[in-house]
Order: structure tokens, then C-alpha cells, then sequence
């Protein structure tokens, strides 16, 4: 008989669990491949909501920012409640909640950042995107915001835009990373 690959192999001693079944479900949002990669993830845990966050971070990934609409979505995929979805989703700053620029510039203004000219730099940020804190610019490519400590106290000032590190920065060094950027659109 074939294997079935949708159900979770035993746990010696813990108690079996069946895999929950994959829904063909219809979504707006989501695509075909976001929902495939969800039901599978989702018989990778015994508990169906340990797949609360493997879940919102398919669709942030796929979407870049979360809402009702796709914790909706999220909810018939796999069968956790909306509402404990986006419970969930506001502990965590790296999940938005509403469409972001292509470069999500955050700044750190902690203690040691903060000693090294952090506000200089958010001032000089604003000045130069032409946006406040918080704000994505009309052109949709950066959204400036404001970070907790980023552990990279060491290279004071610094910030991290998407998934990279920036550090000791200085207006120079602000100015060709922006150039950059907007020469790669
Ligand atoms: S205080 Fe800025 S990275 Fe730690």
C-alpha cells in the first residue's frame, strides 16, 4: 500500500496523532503554492496550532504584510481560528501589518546607537526619504521605522534594512546606500 504522506509517523511515547486533512481550499490572496506549503506544514506538528507561526510566516513571505483577509484565509487552510492568528501576529514586529516599502529601513535608538548619533540619523533619514517614522515613501521602496537594540551595539550607529546589517553608519554612507537602491528600483 502506498505511503501516506500527508500523515505524521508515530512519536515513541507520545500519543499518536492524526494529521489534520488538507482542505482544498479557494483563496484570494494565497496562492496555490503558499497553500500546499501550509498543509504541509501543518502535518509536521502534532498540535495544530504549533503551525500558528510556520503559517503567518508563509503568507508574510508570499504577501509581505499580514491582515483580516489573509488570517481569513489562513483559518480555512488550517482550521485555527482567525482571531487566534492575529493574536499571534501582533507579538511580532517582523510580521506588518499593512503593505511596506520594498526596503524596510530600521534604525536602531537604543542606548549605545543612541550615543552615536541615532537621532542625528533617523533626522537625516526622514529628511532624505521625505517620509516621518512609520511612513512607506510614495514610490512604494522604503518605510523608515524605529528598531530595538539589534546587537549590533558594537557598530553604533546602525540600522537593518530587510534581512542586512548596516553599521557605523554616517550621512556618507546613508547617502550611497539610498543611491543604490533607488538605482536597483
Ligand atoms: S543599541 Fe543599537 S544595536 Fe544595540
Amino acid at each position: 500500500m502506498a505511503e501516506n504522506k500527508t500523515e505524521l509517523q508515530p512519536i515513541p511515547g507520545l500519543p499518536h496523532v492524526k494529521a489534520p486533512s488538507a482542505p482544498q481550499v479557494k483563496t484570494r490572496i494565497l496562492t496555490a503554492e503558499s497553500v500546499a506549503e501550509i498543509q504541509k506544514k501543518m502535518v509536521q506538528y502534532p498540535v495544530r496550532k504549533s503551525a500558528v507561526l510556520p503559517s503567518l510566516t508563509v503568507a508574510y513571505r508570499q504577501v509581505g504584510y499580514l491582515n483580516a483577509e489573509i488570517y481569513a484565509e489562513l483559518s480555512a487552510i488550517t482550521e485555527i481560528p482567525a482571531k487566534q492568528l492575529a493574536e499571534a501576529a501582533t507579538f511580532y514586529t517582523l510580521f506588518p501589518k499593512k503593505p511596506r516599502g520594498k526596503y524596510l529601513i530600521m534604525v536602531c535608538d537604543n542606548i549605545s546607537c543612541a550615543l552615536c548619533g541615532a537621532d542625528n540619523l533617523l533626522r537625516y533619514l526622514e529628511e532624505k526619504l521625505g517620509i516621518k517614522v512609520g511612513e512607506t515613501t510614495q514610490d512604494n521602496l522604503f518605510t523608515l521605522q524605529i528598531a530595538e537594540c539589534l546587537a549590533g551595539c558594537s557598530s553604533a550607529p546602525m540600522m537593518q534594512v530587510n534581512h542586512d546589517y548596516h553599521e557605523n553608519l554616517t550621512r556618507a554612507k546613508v547617502d550611497a546606500l539610498i543611491e543604490g537602491w533607488r538605482k536597483d528600483g
